[in-house]
């Protein structure tokens, strides 16, 4: 199925995923690539238009990253955002120079409404604005269609030639309309239809995947992960019996979670084998306190107890993994271009005998995996299951891991989360759980005096799980946690919430 597609060229901005989603929600189909792409592998894409995006570096230096001025002369459209708007005047003969003020944060811009970017706006708006240089003469043909105090051109179009310019951001929520602004741009210039939605896409990959895989066998690591159910579910639908998926229930899973895993993927439309493996995992860790140690341990015993399974099939055609696509977008600036690539299970290929890797969510980004997954048919306690380190609870309980242990901590995190969501807040706050400290202390309860663990409630705030802040979750709602877990969990009779950022504590404790 041929898809509209938009190409954000990518100049080493930090928003260059944002923008790429925010297309996405547009219902246009986008892909991020270096800006280094050449005019010859943008014209094979046949795109409806191109996004030139931010970047950290001033264009009038020597070796700054700029467009190939050919690009402007193929009559595809083009938006320059912030840098990408200085690059464009730059190479098209505009000048740009140095401001003697930096205009950064909530700027109030005023509007020309007969540009079509601001077709549905007032006249004057806040956006979000980050930058030192700006344009100080518009190349030929362009004129102004929108100014600050301080910025003559906060945006500048060419109609004739279809280029058109922001020096603010309309992809972070800090601009008011600014994805309706992004959405003029792809709907009113470019032309799109609005034929990317998570429908269309699920039909055509799973189409996709049929064809590739034939009558083949296919074999997949089930984590009960978002991103590998959602592959399963796929899978299922695509090739049924011809999947074999494997899940190594480590005992190292949150309350019920295997059982979740079992009843979505176990109905018998699949080859699925559980592989209860809990006695041998905690045989393994019985002493170890090290947390290095414990991941080391786990990540072993897991390729051994998948390779025992997987010898057992046999040889397949295809493995399937859950990569995704912030996982593979290739970074545009910088001398060096990293491509990050991420296995879910390390080394995994290195002792299956198979023919080819597939990768069906390569293309989605992790909110559009939930979506597929839903449309799908996968349950929602699945889609919307928060990431879990592949080491599971063994991170969460500090020092030794007994079964007693991770017993009590699964029931405590049970409860902090049955709680959260009750209250709400379960879709604003990005990673919560409970986590069993290894600490002991004296407390009283009914006459009696007890000596029972300490539990931590750690819930965070991030986009990129680099950097996080601690969850302002309310009084009353911790409150209630607290109530419920030291009365409802043996063991248990003290509570503390963990208030510290990501720097310099991590999100896990181990
Ligand atoms: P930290 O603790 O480093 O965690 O701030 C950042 C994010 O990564 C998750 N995490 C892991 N995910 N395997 C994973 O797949 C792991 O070994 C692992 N350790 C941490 C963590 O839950 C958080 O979302």
């Amino acid at each position: 199925m041929a898809k509209q597609t938009v190409l954000i060229l990518d100049f080493g901005g930090q928003y260059n995923q944002l923008i790429a989603r925010r297309v996405r929600e547009c219902g246009v189909y986008c892909e991020v690539h270096p800006y280094r792409m050449t005019v010859a592998e943008i014209k094979e894409k046949a795109p409806i238009g191109i996004i030139f995006t931010g970047g950290p570096n001033s264009v009038y230096i020597e070796n700054a990253p700029k467009p190939d001025k050919e690009l402007f002369e193929l009559g595809i459209p083009i938006l320059g955002i912030c840098y990408g708007l200085q690059a464009m005047s730059h190479v098209l003969g505009g000048n740009v120079k140095p401001a003697d003020k930096r205009e950064y944060g909530k700027t109030a811009v005023r509007y020309d409404r007969s540009s079509p970017l601001f077709k549905g706006l007032g006249d004057e708006g806040m956006v979000w604005m980050s930058h030192t240089d700006f344009v100080s003469e518009m190349p030929a043909g362009f004129r102004s269609v929108a100014f600050s105090s301080e910025c003559p051109v906060a945006a500048m179009e060419d109609s004739e030639r279809k280029l058109y310019g922001l020096q603010f951001h309309p992809e972070v929520n800090h601009t008011d309309n600014g994805t309706l602004i992004l959405k003029n741009f792809l709907y009113d210039v470019c032309g799109a239809s609005g034929d990317w939605t998570m429908h269309n896409y699920a039909q055509q990959i799973i189409s996709d995947v049929r064809e590739k895989v034939g009558n083949g066998k296919v074999l997949l690591a089930l984590s009960g992960g978002v991103d590998s159910s959602v592959c399963a579910q796929l899978m299922k639908k695509a090739v049924g019996k011809q999947l074999t998926c494997i899940f190594v229930d480590t005992g190292l899973m949150r309350k019920n979670e295997g059982n979740e895993i079992e009843e979505a993927f176990g109905g018998g439309d699949i080859n699925f084998i559980r592989v209860n493996a809990e006695e041998r995992f905690l045989t393994k860790l019985a002493g170890v306190t090290d947390p290095e140690k414990k991941r080391k341990i786990i990540g072993e015993e897991f390729i051994r107890v998948f390779e025992e399974e997987a010898k057992k099939i046999g040889k397949v055609d295809y493995l399937v993994q859950g990569t995704i696509y912030p996982d593979i977008i290739e970074s545009g600036a910088g001398d060096a271009a990293v491509i990050k690539s991420h296995h879910n299970v390390g080394g995994l290929p290195d002792f299956i005998d198979f023919k080819e890797i597939i990768e069906p969510l390569r293309l989605l980004f992790k909110d559009e995996v939930r979506a597929l997954g839903r449309e799908l048919g996968l349950p929602e306690r699945i889609v919307r299951r928060q990431p879990f380190p592949g080491p599971g609870l063994a991170v969460r309980v500090i020092g030794e891991i007994t079964k007693e242990k991770l017993d009590i901590l699964r029931e405590a995190d049970a409860i902090f989360r049955e709680e959260l969501e009750a209250a709400g807040l379960d879709s604003s706050i990005s990673q919560y759980f409970a986590v069993l400290t290894n600490m002991r202390s004296v407390g009283v309860m009914g006459d009696v005096r007890t000596y029972d663990y300490t539990i931590a409630l750690r819930a965070v705030t991030t986009t990129d799980f680099m950097t996080a802040d601690w969850a302002k979750i309310p009084y009353d709602v911790l409150e209630r946690v607290s109530n419920r877990i030291v009365n409802e969990v043996k063991e248990v009779n003290r509570l503390v919430y963990d208030i510290t950022t990501k720097p310099p504590a991590t999100i896990e404790w181990e």
